[in-house]
């Protein structure tokens, strides 16, 4: 069985480490946003803004 404790999400680095990929998955990240926002003009968030967890 896989398991682990539930330290929260993980992003881009979680002990001393920085994922070395960060910028590139910073850009695609970019991207993949404002191509969304450009096909999908109606698009909006689907609750309030506190439900989102930082
Ligand atoms: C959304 C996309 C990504 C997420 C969420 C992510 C997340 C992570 C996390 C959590 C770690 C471990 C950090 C730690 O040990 O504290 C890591 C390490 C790493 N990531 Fe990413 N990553 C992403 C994209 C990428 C991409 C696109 C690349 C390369 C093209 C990449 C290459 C690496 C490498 C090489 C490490 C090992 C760094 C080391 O051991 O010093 N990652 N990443």
């Amino acid at each position: 069985m896989i398991d682990r404790v539930d330290d929260g999400h993980l992003v881009l680095a979680a002990g001393i480490r920085l994922c070395l990929g960060a910028h590139l998955a910073g850009l695609e990240g970019q991207i993949v946003c404002s191509r969304l926002v450009r096909r999908f003009a109606y698009i909006q968030a689907a609750g309030p803004r506190s439900a989102v967890r930082p």
